[in-house]
């Protein structure tokens, strides 16, 4: 039922603009992929072309082994839900899960049987008589899975499917999307721009931008790894610092235009004189009050804001203005504007990234 899905060397044109660039990724059965990157990246071109809406102009998709691209779409068995759930308003929640199978010849009680399952599956038995009109966001959303679903594909393509929710109710059906793929295991492929959904849902995350494939790889690979400046700042709040490398007495150091420095051992391929940039995670700073300027990071507090479950400062360590994220627990409450702190981190958490 589930197959993996390999793309190969995938380009698209239009005239003379590229609006994807030679991606290759190889999905294995049963992953659940995110496309994530900002608008105009080059994502729904990628889906378009998986789904068979939009011809590529140079590469391959095979599908369990097998090339698509010559395929139309029905052919393809591939499920497709929409940021706009197009949902029939004229037809029933049933009448609009059963239509991909009325549409494939499949008789009306086998068509009934299954309805009802997909609709158990996301839990709309009981909204099975009404019209779309009658439905919250949430509720077309899984009617439109539930038909996407209905006819057992091979691949889930789902192009921002929660970005229509508000906010509580896209929090609640991210999960829920997650639980369903456990459920069913069909390889799923997913779109958003939004980080948080890429990291709680994805086994491997695939960063776009300008039509090229900037890094694919698990959650945790892309937030403490990222491979480039553009991923690093894309995924959460980093503060990137220009740097120089230098030597030190127990390794190489990165200092920036003012002087400052900071430790960053030996790593591999980083050597003496070269420029660099240092990623560091807002959440991965830790403050404390301190009444003198010692060498080293320390910094007036410019902004305090209290985010509920977590403080958020801006930090003047001249030239920077660094941004610190402490969650709430852990803060010294007494902490303000105009106070003097250092600032340390977890050598370990620093990413050290090309210029
Ligand atoms: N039919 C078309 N003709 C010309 N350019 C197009 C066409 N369709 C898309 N593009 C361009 O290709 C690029 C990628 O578009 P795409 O829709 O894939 O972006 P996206 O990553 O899905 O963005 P968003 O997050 O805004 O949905 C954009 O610059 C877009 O303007
Ligand atoms: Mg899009």
């Amino acid at each position: 039922m589930s197959d993996g899905v390999e793309i190969v060397g995938l380009s698209k044109n239009y005239g003379a603009f590229v609006a994807l660039n030679d991606v290759n990724m190889s999905i294995r059965n049963g992953e659940f992929i995110t496309l994530l990157g900002p608008s105009g990246s080059g994502k729904t071109t990628l889906l378009q072309m998986l789904a068979g809406l939009t011809a590529p102009s140079g590469g391959d998709i095979l599908i369990g082994g097998k090339s698509v691209v010559a395929l139309p779409i029905e052919k393809r068995e591939i499920g497709l839900v929409f940021q706009s759930y197009a949902l029939f308003p004229h037809m029933t929640v049933a009448g609009n899960v059963g239509y991909p199978l009325k549409m494939r010849g499949v008789a009306r009680p086998e068509i009934a049987r299954r309805v009802n399952e997909v609709l158990e599956l996301v839990e709309l038995t009981n909204f099975a008589k009404r019209r779309p009109a009658e439905l919250s966001g949430g509720q077309q959303q899984r009617t439109a899975i539930a038909r996407a679903l209905v006819f057992e594909p091979s691949v889930m393509l789902l192009d921002e499917p929660l970005s229509a929710l508000d906010r509580r109710l896209r929090e609640h059906m991210k999960f829920e999307l997650r639980r369903l793929h456990d459920m069913i295991g069909t390889t799923t492929i997913f779109v958003t721009h939004d980080q948080d959904e890429a990291l709680a849902l994805s086994d491997r995350i695939a960063v776009l931008d300008g039509g090229k494939l900037q890094q694919f790889g698990t959650a945790d690979e892309i937030y403490r790894q990222p491979k480039t400046r553009f991923i690093a700042e894309f995924m959460g709040e980093t503060n990137i610092i220009d740097a120089t490398v230098r030597r030190g007495d127990t390794g190489l150091i990165a200092e920036d235009d003012g002087g400052r420095q900071i430790v960053i051992g030996q790593p591999d391929g980083i050597n003496e004189g070269m420029k660099v940039a240092l990623g560091i995670r807002a959440e991965q700073i830790s403050l404390k009050r301190s009444n003198l300027a010692v060498d080293g990071w320390t910094g007036t507090i410019k902004n305090k804001f209290f985010l509920g479950n977590s403080y958020r400062y801006i930090v003047d360590c001249a030239p920077h203005s660094i941004v610190a994220q402490v969650s709430a627990p852990h803060a010294d409450e007494q902490i303000a504007t105009g106070d003097l702190v250092a600032l340390t981190w977890d050598p370990a958490s620093l990413q050290l990234l090309p210029a």
